[in-house]
């Protein structure tokens, strides 16, 4: 006898190819052809059927849909951080809650290192003046921007994509510090002659500044007017991790008093958007959170998502546990 097969949930209408052995097993329920993503509220009205949730970094999954959940075993995040999903809850329902880490660790490390290099070298500033006849000129003494070799750069959250940004800083001759929750083994730290330094002691000696530790409510403005006080003047912020772990106000009036040189921000504090005084500095490089955007890892993460569903079901074991280890 065929059983009843499980029902998924997909809020994103993403690229299908990832996820041909999740359909292949579940029915698996996409937005339709032409509509980007499902809402929240249509999402609410439909989770009552369905036994697993694959939500995306910005989708809020909150108590009111979780109890709207009955069936609900499993939310598989399309992403590492899973700020946007009440966890505790989730766990004392007793829901699995997973993530992906390995596909977004590169891509992201990438993204820190092109911002790195379009704030010291003035990469978008200076393609932006090329654009427009007499804004710039070929000249010795302007345009100047900072080298990278021999500088310091201070990893905040020395995880896995904080070590993968350490192995490119050291290929382009940086010296690393960090600061982490805990301390690294002597191992790992040998492997990026990396010094364990106290957040303070790392903003006061780093060039390079780069955030890279996940949200919750005690990372909430790590960074703000007093730490970016503790910067160098020269020193650059790179933020590739969560909005609100950078006091974003703080930052405008840093930046605007030139108490640094400069930041590179994937992600902002009040939603998808800049504060509109960070379109007007030229000393800012800003993406719309596109850490992992490429064509590759969007069908990595399908597959990764996949997977922890069709694992948890068949008694392996997701993939990437958030919760209920
Ligand atoms: C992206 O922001 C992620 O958390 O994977």
């Amino acid at each position: 006898m065929v059983g009843i097969r499980k029902k998924v949930l997909v809020t994103y209408n993403m690229f299908r190819p990832g996820y041909s052995e999740l359909i292949k097993k579940y029915d698996v329920t996409f937005p339709p052809e032409g509509k980007e993503s499902f809402s929240y509220d249509e999402v609410l009205d439909m989770i009552s059927e369905y036994d697993a949730l694959q939500s995306m970094f910005n989708f809020p999954v909150d108590k009111q849909l979780i109890d709207a959940a009955p069936k609900l075993k499993i939310i598989s995040n399309y992403a590492v951080g899973y700020d946007n999903i009440d966890i505790s809850y989730a766990t004392k329902k007793g829901i699995q809650v997973t993530n992906t880490p390995d596909p977004v660790t590169e891509p992201t490390a990438d993204q820190a290192m092109g911002l790195i290099l379009s704030v010291c070298r003035r990469i978008s500033e200076l393609d932006r003046r090329l654009r427009i006849p007499g804004a710039v000129k070929v000249e010795l003494l302007g345009n100047l921007g900072l080298s990278l070799y021999g500088k310091t750069i201070g990893i905040i959250g020395m995880g896995r994509i904080g070590q993968a940004l350490a192995r490119r800083a050291l290929s382009s001759g940086m010296k690393v510090v960090y600061h982490n929750r805990r301390r690294l083994e002597p191992a790992i730290e040998n492997l990026y002659n990396a010094t364990f330094l106290s957040l303070d002691e790392l903003l006061m000696r780093s060039d390079i500044v780069s955030v890279n530790a996940p949200f919750s409510k005690e990372t909430y403005h790590l960074i703000g007017e007093r730490e970016l006080g503790l910067m160098k003047s020269q020193a650059v912020l790179i933020n590739t991790a969560r909005g609100p772990l950078v006091d974003e106000k703080a930052l405008i009036e840093a930046l605007k008093g030139k108490k640094i040189w400069g930041a590179g921000l994937d992600v902002f504090e009040f939603g998808d958007y800049p504060s509109p005084e960070l379109l007007e500095m030229d000393n800012v490089v800003m993406n719309p959170h596109t850490g992992t955007q490429t064509i590759d890892v969007r069908h990595e993460m399908a597959a990764y998502v996949s997977r922890n569903i069709i694992n948890f079901f068949e008694g392996n074991g997701p993939v990437a546990k958030v919760n209920l280890k």
